[in-house]
């Protein structure tokens, strides 16, 4: 039995304990490829949509498969580069750190090729961009860049060099016009959930589904769906790192990830989450992501807070009503996580960017676990039950894939879900195969990009 001052000693520890930085500090949980036992039914039931090289292999076994699996991993993580190239791309069209040339917008990108004005732009601004990428100790986000050029083998010494380097970025830019194009002609039907199902895999990222999220979990409150104090164990899925992002590709602000601390100043404005015991998780195939993370919560246990800058693009086509919603999200995020502090300036080129800045306290940092290296679509954790999620979050994940690869991530969500615990996310997930996870609500909102259509943040539920 414990004595008085043994039971006050114990109790101390235990406090410590629930409250210090995550227990699981220095080794990320193990993945595991999704076993066969757990494809099957996938794999049985797509029938003629299944991959070729699948079919090919005729009757399959956990063998085949595990082979089959590895391959297909590894091809998703190649997509990595071309997204790389693609976000080089978008400095090329929207950096203004480098340049004073105009942006090359959408409407100018599809001229791109055919009207001397825009490749007279377009020229000069992959002139500057080669002269700032080939300085000998560019900004953070530029110095990236460079180094994935300096890995496929391009230098910078030379002018031969050089032209080498704007050749690359002229034609990477006449090939994201080639894919728009493609794009921009598709319909706009549910084959917009796997829109770049052939397109590189990008790291960009910014705040509409993060305000979309924190719609989408008021919503659940108010219908009962969520409880204060539910959410513990919350894992981000592909949490990406804004750099430049597709939309009007900022580059005036280091990278950052952002999605991780959205959703956890959410989850403490409404209660749903302690932030003395809240465990977040973030997974990710990005080296680039997972060392960021790794970086700052490293940082973090050092007592290092993170500053985030929020920058948003206020000249995106909105509804009034969209505007207004986003814009008080905006203003107060942060709040139960940091505390303002002054924003990197806005260059003069950024016309319509508003922005301002956070100081995120170390001790929410510390609530990040060693980032997991996790490909989704074939990859998963086996948990204990108690170590199972509460919440899972996928934004601008899903639609890279297509619909067998939507099933497989569907089905590994849904093992690490405890029974109750939820999956959000802005893509609407196949269900042919029963996975486990019920749709529970969609959350619609006025969509940002076209007042006529609605936006959605859909929540599956892992059944009992
Ligand atoms: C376009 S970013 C989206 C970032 C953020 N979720 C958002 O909505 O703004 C896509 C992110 O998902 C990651 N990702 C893509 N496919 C993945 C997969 N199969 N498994 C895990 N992460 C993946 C990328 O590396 C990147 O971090």
């Amino acid at each position: 039995m414990f004595t008085g001052k043994q039971k006050l000693s114990l109790y101390l520890v235990l406090l410590v304990l629930s409250s210090s930085p995550l227990a699981f500090g220095q080794s990320a949980p193990k993945t595991e490829f999704i076993p066969y036992q757990s494809a099957k039914p996938i794999v049985e039931a797509m029938g003629d949509s299944l991959p070729q090289e699948l079919k090919a292999a005729g009757n399959l076994d956990a063998t085949k498969w595990s082979a089959w699996v590895q391959s297909r991993d590894q091809e998703i993580r190649d997509r990595l580069d071309r997204g790389e190239e693609d976000t080089l791309t978008n400095l090329l069209r929207f950096g203004v750190t480098y340049t004073k040339e105009y942006r090359i917008d959408d409407d100018y990108l599809v001229r791109y090729g055919n009207s001397s004005l825009v490749n007279a732009f377009a020229q000069s601004r992959a002139d500057d961009l080669v002269r700032a990428l080939a300085a000998s100790n560019p900004p953070a986000g530029l110095a990236e860049m460079k180094s994935f050029l300096l890995n496929k083998g391009f230098s910078f010494n030379t002018p031969q060099q050089r032209a080498v380097v704007k050749k690359y970025l002229l034609d990477n830019l006449a090939r994201l016009r080639d894919e728009f194009l493609k794009y921009r002609a598709q319909p706009k039907d549910e084959k917009r959930f796997q829109l770049f199902q052939d397109r590189g895999i990008s790291l960009d990222t910014n705040l509409w589904p993060d305000y979309q999220l924190d719609a989408a979990f008021r919503e659940m409150v108010s219908q009962g769906l969520l409880k204060p104090g539910s959410i513990r164990r919350v894992a981000i899925i592909g949490p990406g790192l804004d750099f430049v992002n597709k939309e009007s590709g900022n580059d005036f602000y280091p990278p950052q990830t952002i999605q991780p601390f959205a959703v956890l100043d959410s989850l403490f404005q409404l209660g749903l989450a302690d932030p003395a015991t809240v465990e977040l998780f973030t997974f990710d195939i990005s080296p680039s992501v997972n060392a960021h993370v790794e970086r700052i919560r490293k940082n973090a246990l050092q007592g290092t807070p993170y500053i985030v800058q929020l920058p948003w693009n206020t000249q995106r086509p909105m509804s009034d009503e969209y505007r207004h919603a986003f814009v008080a999200y905006w203003e107060k995020l942060g709040n139960q996580i940091g505390a303002p502090v002054p924003a990197i300036s806005v260059p003069a080129g950024a016309t319509g960017t508003s922005t301002r800045a956070v100081k995120i306290r170390a001790q929410v940092v510390q609530r990040i676990a060693s980032p997991v290296d996790m490909n989704i679509v074939y990859q998963r954790l086996t948990l204990p039950p108690e170590q199972a999620f509460d919440l899972l979050i996928g934004t601008n994940i899903f639609l890279y894939y297509g619909n067998f690869e939507q099933e497989l991530a569907r089905a590994n969500a849904a093992s690490m879900l405890r029974p109750g615990g939820f999956l959000l996310s802005n893509g609407k997930l196949p269900d042919t195969v029963a996975s486990g996870l019920k749709d529970v609500l969609d959350a619609p909102i006025t969509s940002s990009v076209n007042p006529l259509i609605t936006d959605t943040i859909f929540c599956y539920q892992r059944v009992k």
